[in-house]
C-alpha cells in the first residue's frame, strides 16, 4: 500500500469573488504529523472544510486511502476514516463527557430507534461497549476525566474540552486526524500539555496521520515532521520546520520579515 494517505491536487474553492483555495496541493503520508500554517485568511480552515465534505470544491481532486472522495458528504468522509476538530470548540456544553465523545461513534453505532426499542439487550451491549471505549480513550489523556464521565463539559477548563474533542474524533478510529488550531484559547503550559498528548496519541495509534493547523511556531517546530505553508490559498513552501522557517517567501508572508 502506498505511503501516501491523502493526496489533494489542484484544489480550488471560491466563495463569490473570494478565492479561498487556489490550485492547492497537499500530500499527507501515513503516520506523519504535518503542520499546515499560513497567515489569517490564507485558506487553512477552508482546506479542512473541503476535505471533510462541508464545502464542495470548485475544482480539483481529493484522494484518500486510494479512494476518490471528492464531493463526498461529511458523513461519507467520516466513514472513510477522516475525523477532525474545529477552530472554535464545538462541544454540547450541557451534555456529559460521555455523551460528547459518543457523538463521534454515531457512524458506527445507531441501528435506529425501532431496532433499539425492540432489541433492548443488543442496545444495552452496544452502549456498554461504547462507554468502555470512551472511558479508555479519555483515560489515556487524563485519569481524572475518566472518573467524571457523567459531568457536563461546560464546567471544564479549555484544555479538558480540547482533549474531549480529540477523543470524540478518535473514537471513530480514523486514519487521518485534522486538528484546527487545537491550542486556541489556552495558556502556554496548557498548550505544551496538549501537544504532549498529541505526540502520545500518535505513538500509541500505529499509522495515524495528523494534520495540525497552528499559529504558534514553537508548537510547529516541536511536533511536526513536515510543514506546508499557505498564502492567499496557494501552497508557497513545503519541507521540515527548519527548511520552511528559513525560506524568504515564508518569512515575508508569514513571519513578518521586511
Ligand atoms: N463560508 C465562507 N463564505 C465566504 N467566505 C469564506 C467562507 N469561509 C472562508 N471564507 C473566506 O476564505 C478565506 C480563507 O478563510 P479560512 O477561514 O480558510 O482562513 P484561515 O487560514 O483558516 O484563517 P485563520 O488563521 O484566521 O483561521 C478568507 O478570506 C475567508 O473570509
Ligand atoms: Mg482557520
Amino acid at each position: 500500500m502506498s505511503g501516501r494517505l491523502l493526496e489533494i491536487t489542484q484544489l480550488s474553492k471560491r466563495f463569490g469573488g473570494v478565492t479561498a483555495l487556489d490550485q492547492f496541493e497537499m500530500t499527507v503520508n501515513r503516520g506523519e504529523i504535518l503542520g499546515l500554517i499560513g497567515p489569517n485568511g490564507s485558506g487553512k480552515t477552508t482546506s479542512f472544510n473541503v476535505v471533510t465534505g462541508i464545502y464542495a470544491p470548485s475544482q480539483g481532486k481529493i484522494l484518500f486511502d486510494g479512494q476518490d472522495i471528492t464531493g463526498f458528504t461529511p458523513q461519507q468522509v467520516y466513514k472513510a476514516g477522516v475525523a477532525r476538530t474545529f477552530q472554535r470548540s464545538r462541544l454540547c456544553l450541557p451534555l456529559s463527557i460521555l455523551d460528547n465523545i459518543m457523538i463521534g461513534n454515531y457512524g458506527r453505532l445507531s441501528k435506529g430507534l425501532w431496532f433499539n426499542l425492540i432489541n433492548r439487550r443488543a442496545f444495552q451491549a452496544e452502549f456498554e461497549e461504547g462507554f468502555d471505549q470512551a472511558q479508555a480513550l479519555i483515560r489515556t489523556f487524563s485519569a481524572s476525566l475518566a472518573d467524571r464521565m457523567f459531568e457536563p463539559v461546560g464546567s471544564l477548563p479549555m484544555i479538558e474540552r480540547r482533549r474531549i474533542e480529540i477523543c470524540r474524533a478518535l473514537i471513530s478510529r480514523p486514519k487521518l486526524l485534522l486538528l484546527d488550531e487545537p491550542s486556541a484559547g489556552m495558556t502556554h503550559d496548557e498548550t505544551k500539555q496538549l501537544m504532549d498528548d498529541i505526540l502520545d496519541v500518535r505513538s500509541r495509534i500505529a499509522d495515524l496521520s495528523v494534520v495540525i493547523i497552528e499559529h504558534e511556531m514553537g508548537v510547529i517546530e516541536r511536533i511536526t515532521d513536515r510543514c506546508i505553508v499557505l498564502n492567499y490559498g496557494r501552497k508557497i513552501c513545503e519541507g521540515t520546520y527548519g527548511q520552511i522557517s528559513t525560506d524568504p517567501e515564508v518569512q515575508q508572508a508569514y513571519l513578518g520579515a521586511e
